[in-house]
């Protein structure tokens, strides 16, 4: 027997079949509700971290089978059940698994479900570990989707005194999807949602009290892990097709919070049943664990890797992984990237790179540029060697002329320090130099002095954090932004963000 939380299956567009389990059709419901079930559709631009839950190759209405929330570039957040089979329609399809994540797609960054937006393919399935089929305990999925969305995000309600009471009793919530607009009625091509008072958990509990069923299936309130809400006298509601979708709170900052995902409830919009919720406030920590390497695995090894790749341009040794991925365990995400960068192994590449660029030419390096040296010296050709060329670059003429070995130390002296030679370290390059050094010699010992490494330390830390993540170097405004915040928020920032997503499945 199908389960009365089955998930939507649209089996025509024209007719909207629902695949609506048995146990719904209890008599003496109220006649159904117009309209998610008593909301609007939602204005352009709003809501837009809400996404769709799709079958793999089938159309967007006909194959469409839940709601969805986008909560950042790479993962999505559903309903356990929305990942199940129940339909036994998948190919390989075994009635109660988990759907295989090649069978469904995201529909994000849209409010039309027939048009516009991005449809990503699924990579992979992270049901919630407690989960829990029979009782709806837990019932909550992270996706992780091949290619990284530009949907709006909504972050996940916190565990904080503050961000707790964001889902306090009486506040309304917004919850919104492309659902039915009446229970067994027709789903919404137009993004719909509807406020939603959240009820007590003495109201909630009263209403699908211990043991209370509906043909046979278990409906209880179990406020560890759940909420639920809608107003007591019915007639706004999720409905079928709603669930994964997100329940939504404005902070007193106007910023959103996702407090809950649409499970289940009895009927849609009625009286004394107001929808029931996931509580996020219960999953905050599994979430925040299973999605902490951005695109990356949650185990951790690829991300580690990466890392070694961009700040080491190599992959890790196995004890090397192995170091790092146990750290991470309990450690913030960001630890290997605060720690490579500040490596000697980057300092004495991309930095070391950064000062010649800017004690040769009084100016950053560009991304190619960057890019260009930073292989180099990978590929096993020294500073002295590489300022060689600086020195002797048709940059370094256009700038500055043929220079006499006197005029070149007062240059670099200049450049570096902001004064002319004393005249002992006058004496000393100019020795040096007539006895034949390369100039390079000169310009890299003083651009690694550690008075111009003092002196450009911030601005070298910044562009070569931003290389090593995103492999572009920052503007000119982006250095200055990123003055202002520490280097772990810097981090993290740059390897949440669009671009970095963009670098690996673009
Ligand atoms: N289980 C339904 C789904 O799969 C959502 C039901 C929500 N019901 C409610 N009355 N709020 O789409």
């Amino acid at each position: 027997m199908r389960r009365r939380i089955l998930t939507l299956f649209v089996a025509s567009a024209a007719v909207a079949a629902l695949a609506v389990p048995a146990a719904a059709q209890d008599a003496g419901s109220p006649p159904p509700q117009t309209q998610i079930v008593g909301g609007s559709i939602a204005p352009a631009g709003s809501y837009g971290w809400t996404a769709a839950l799709i079958r793999r190759g089938a159309s967007r209405t006909s194959g469409f089978r839940c709601g969805a929330v986008v909560l950042s570039r790479s993962w999505v957040l559903t309903a356990g059940h929305c990942v199940l089979d129940y339909d036994d329609d998948y190919p390989d399809s075994v009635y109660g698994n988990y759907v295989a994540p090649s069978f469904l797609d995201v529909l994000t960054s849209t409010q039309s479900l027939s048009s516009g937006g991005q449809r990503l393919q699924v990579a992979a399935i992270y049901p919630h570990p407690s989960y829990n089929i029979a009782t709806s305990d837990y019932d909550v999925a992270l996706l992780r989707i091949a290619r990284p969305t530009s949907a709006a995000e909504i972050a996940v309600i916190g565990t904080s005194g503050s961000e707790k009471a964001l889902d306090d009793p009486g506040t309304t919530a917004i919850v919104s999807g492309w659902g039915t607009t009446s229970y067994r009625g027709p789903i919404s091509t137009s993004l719909r949602y509807v406020g939603v008072p959240i009820q007590s958990d003495a109201t909630c509990g009263s209403s699908y009290y211990p043991g209370f069923t509906d043909n046979g299936e278990l409906l209880e309130y179990h406020a560890s892990n759940m909420l639920c809400a809608g107003p007591m006298g019915g007639g706004r509601d999720s409905c079928q097709g709603d669930s994964g979708g997100p329940l939504a709170v404005q902070a007193p900052d106007t910023s959103w919070r996702l407090v809950g995902t649409v499970s289940f409830g009895l009927g849609c919009a009625q009286p004394n049943y107001p929808g029931v919720y996931q509580r996020l406030t219960a999953t905050t920590s599994w979430i925040g664990n299973t999605r902490r390497f951005g695109p990356f695995n949650p185990d951790g090894l690829a991300y580690v890797a990466r890392q070694y790749l961009d700040f080491v341009g190599r992959n890790p040794t196995p004890s090397e992984a192995a170091t790092w991925i146990n750290h991470l365990r309990s450690n913030p995400a960001a630890d290997i990237i605060t720690s490579l960068q500040a490596s000697s192994a980057w300092d004495g590449n991309a930095g070391m790179n950064t000062r010649l660029y800017r004690a040769a030419f009084l100016r950053n390096p560009d991304t190619s540029g960057l890019d260009f040296w930073v292989r180099q010296r990978w590929g096993g050709r020294g500073p002295v060697s590489i300022a060689n060329h600086f020195t002797a670059s048709s940059e370094f003429k256009a700038k500055y002329g043929s220079l006499s070995t006197n005029d070149f130390v007062t240059r670099i002296y200049q450049n570096v320090f902001n004064r002319d030679p004393d005249s002992g370290g006058r004496t000393y390059w100019v020795n040096k130099l007539n006895r034949g050094i390369g100039r390079g010699q000169m310009l890299y010992e003083l651009s690694n002095s550690s008075e111009y490494r003092r002196k450009t330390d911030t601005s070298v830390r910044i562009i070569t954090t931003r290389f090593g993540l995103l492999r572009t170097v920052p503007s000119a405004g982006e250095i200055t932004a990123s003055e202002a915040i520490s280097q772990r928020t810097l981090i993290d920032t740059l390897r949440t963000s669009q671009r970095y997503a963009n670098r690996f499945n673009g």
